[in-house]
């Protein structure tokens, strides 16, 4: 099975952006560990980040009958992107949303998610292990489906 792992806007500069609150991992070590974590079961991982909108509802698109799940962190689409939440609906691929933060815990403006009504669930505050929890989440749920 096929997983599309997405990263939203600014999610390239992770290690150097606010540290403090994203943690000092790279994007590339996120990678790293979710290629670590699916190693054991029977899933293929495909890495994309985009900082554009249509990019990443085109890459969506391209999935639709082929990706059995996707991992998303949308970033600060999460809060407002209808057109992505779109996307995932239109799809219709299991999707598990993921936040290095816990977006419940800051500003009010990031306690919404357009995107979690048609997410399986979200993972939010537990920095790049939420990836790992999420990549878990996510091969369970589809295991279970029996896709
Ligand atoms: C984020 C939270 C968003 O509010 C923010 O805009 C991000 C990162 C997170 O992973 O905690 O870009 O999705």
């Amino acid at each position: 099975a096929q997983i599309l792992v997405i990263h939203g806007p600014n999610l390239n500069l992770l290690g150097r952006r606010e540290p403090q609150i994203y943690g000092t991992a790279t994007l590339e070590d996120i990678n790293r560990q979710l290629a670590e974590a699916a190693r054991p079961f029977p899933v293929e991982l495909d890495f994309f980040q985009s900082n554009h909108e249509g990019e990443i509802i085109d890459r969506i698109h391209a999935a639709f009958g082929k990706a059995a799940g996707i991992l998303i962190n949308p970033g600060a689409y999460t809060h407002y992107s209808i057109a992505i939440r779109d996307a995932i609906s239109s799809v219709s691929i299991p999707t598990v949303e993921v936040h290095l933060s816990n977006i419940h815990a800051r500003e009010e403006f990031r306690h919404h998610s357009v995107i979690a009504p048609v997410a399986v669930g979200q993972i939010s505050g537990f920095g790049e292990y939420g990836y790992t929890l999420g990549l878990f989440a996510l091969v369970d749920f589809i295991q279970r489906k029996g896709t």
